[in-house]
């Protein structure tokens, strides 16, 4: 596996592998890797020639107050595993590479990165659709591989792929869980024994949503109300939105209809967790 810290590497390595013919998959990532990030490695895998993996803190998409700082970083581990699952390069540049001094460009999707996690990260989605399309000109990939777990962020990076025509196809693969349902994500290493404990109450208030809406449920607000009641029942939580719109536009349907979404962002102390279910009505 070749490790590049610089876009003319990444470059070089992409450009041989396109010179005999490979397909190029991209997983961009931020590193401290679960088994999340390794099936979207295995997937890409299975579809392209060739694995690149991005790992970049990239700190365009923090808000001020956030966790760019102590955003979780092992750097060895994560080659080792990556390398573990077959993955061609890593391309893991600094900050300096990806916006030398007088950078002053931006892609930003309006509409629908205002809404959850854009209402509450202010400049989170500009940040992550700069970078994306940075590394999709960086490296052309065929594909690029996302977890549904941020399904907002899919949406939009698919949204930006079609309006500004990029190359690559996006596929978006299945949230993976621990054994008790917790969404795998870098941050949980920030939950503390008590929160870890709690956390699970976010997958159990979806899978109720999706046993509701089985059962014929389909009065939103009744749904939305029903998963906060039980989100709120555990201890020392706070809920940042919980929300039932529609994919892809994200617009909130008065009765449930087509393709929904349920999404949530909740606060165990200082940790901020997502965590979604999407239904087909
Ligand atoms: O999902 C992430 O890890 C990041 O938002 C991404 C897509 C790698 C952009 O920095």
């Amino acid at each position: 596996m070749q490790v590049c810290h610089t876009i003319r590497e990444i470059g070089e390595f992409v450009q041989n592998a396109r010179a005999v013919e490979k397909t190029i998959g991209l997983v961009p990532t931020m590193g401290y890797f679960h088994a999340g990030h390794l099936s979207l490695m295995r997937e890409a895998k299975k579809m392209c020639d060739v694995v690149v993996v991005s790992l970049y803190v990239n700190p365009l998409q923090f808000g001020p107050k956030e966790d760019l700082g102590e955003y979780p970083r092992d750097f060895e581990r994560d080659c080792a595993m990556a390398r573990s699952v077959g993955v061609g390069a890593i391309f893991a540049p600094g900050n300096a590479e990806m916006y030398p001094a007088g950078y002053n460009s931006f892609v930003e999707v309006a509409g629908i990165t205002d809404k959850l996690c854009g209402l509450s990260r202010p400049g989170h989605f500009r940040g992550v659709t700069t970078v994306v399309a940075k590394l999709f000109n960086i490296v052309r990939p065929d594909q690029a591989f996302f977890g549904q777990k941020d399904a907002q962020q899919a949406i939009i990076i698919e949204k930006m792929v079609r309006d500004l025509n990029m190359g690559p196809e996006i596929v978006t693969l299945p949230i993976m869980r621990e054994a008790d349902g917790l969404a795998m994500s870098s941050r949980n290493v920030y939950l503390t024994e008590d929160q870890r404990r709690a956390a699970p109450v976010l997958y159990r208030s979806l899978c109720a949503f999706r046993e509701a809406v089985a059962g014929g449920e389909r009065d939103v607000a009744k749904l939305r109300r029903d998963i906060k009641e039980m989100i709120l029942s555990a201890p020392g939580v706070q809920i940042d939105y919980v929300e039932i719109l529609s994919v892809p536009g994200l617009e909130p349907p008065d009765t449930l209809t087509g393709k929904c979404i349920a999404a949530l962002a909740v606060r165990f102390g200082k940790t901020r967790l997502i965590d979604n279910m999407v239904v087909e009505v």
